[in-house]
């Protein structure tokens, strides 16, 4: 991964927040499985955040211990700015998921359409050593990624579809699926991309 940092903050700083392709005005199965998950007061942490509206979501809920992860300064900044009265109940790391180190640990870990950006073998492996550290036991990881019939690739880099069986086999039997849901996400340009999410729960 060469140059992530500024891949993004040009995609942050080129294009309208509100057209790119995994835009939504509202969040759709992250916030209901949420919702559904996890009490108003447990730590979570969105991988990759952007400028997801999903925070705005479950502080509106009354959530109080959310974590947000972004690579890209100008994603995390607007971000901070737009939820600025919610200072208090937020924390904000600007930095590389590959990278992440912290005193914490979380009851959720929310990510959507970050995942499927690593392509090499090494870094996934990485990032599931990163949940595995930073997932409380019993703790809920909640992924959606592109499907196996969707898109091939997101911002111009290569991007890897999961199905149930390829992500299972990934993360191997210290986690155990919940539930699966394929969902139509409406591109801001008409078009419609197959995501599928997955829940799954730390068993060991
Ligand atoms: C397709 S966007 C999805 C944004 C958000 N999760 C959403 O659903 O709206 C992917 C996001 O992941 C961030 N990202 C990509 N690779 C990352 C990494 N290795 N560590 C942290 N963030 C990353 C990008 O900057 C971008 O904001």
């Amino acid at each position: 991964m060469t140059n992530v940092f500024s891949h993004w903050d040009k995609v942050y700083n080129t294009k309208n927040h509100a057209k790119v392709s995994w835009h939504q005005n509202h969040s759709t199965t992250s916030l209901d499985w949420i919702l559904d998950s996890i009490q108003k007061d447990d730590a979570m942490i969105d991988i990759g955040c952007g400028v997801s509206i999903l925070a705005d979501n479950l502080l509106a809920k009354g959530f109080n211990n959310i974590s947000l992860l972004e690579l890209s300064t100008i994603a995390l900044e607007t971000l901070k700015h737009r939820l600025k009265k919610s200072a208090d109940k937020l924390t904000l790391y600007n930095e590389n998921i590959l990278d992440f180190e912290s005193d914490s640990t979380f009851k959720l870990w929310h990510d959507r359409a970050v995942f499927h950006f690593l392509t090499d073998p090494k870094d996934q492996q990485t990032y599931l050593q990163k949940l595995d550290q930073y997932l409380q036991k019993d703790g809920l990881f909640l992924l959606a990624t592109f499907s196996p019939d969707g898109p091939k690739e997101c911002s111009k880099l290569n991007i890897v579809q999961y199905d149930q069986t390829k992500i299972c086999n990934l993360l191997g039997d210290k986690f155990s699926l919940i539930k699966t849901l394929n969902e139509k996400h409406p591109h801001p340009n008409g078009s419609i991309q197959s995501f599928n999410y997955f829940l799954f729960q730390k068993t060991k």
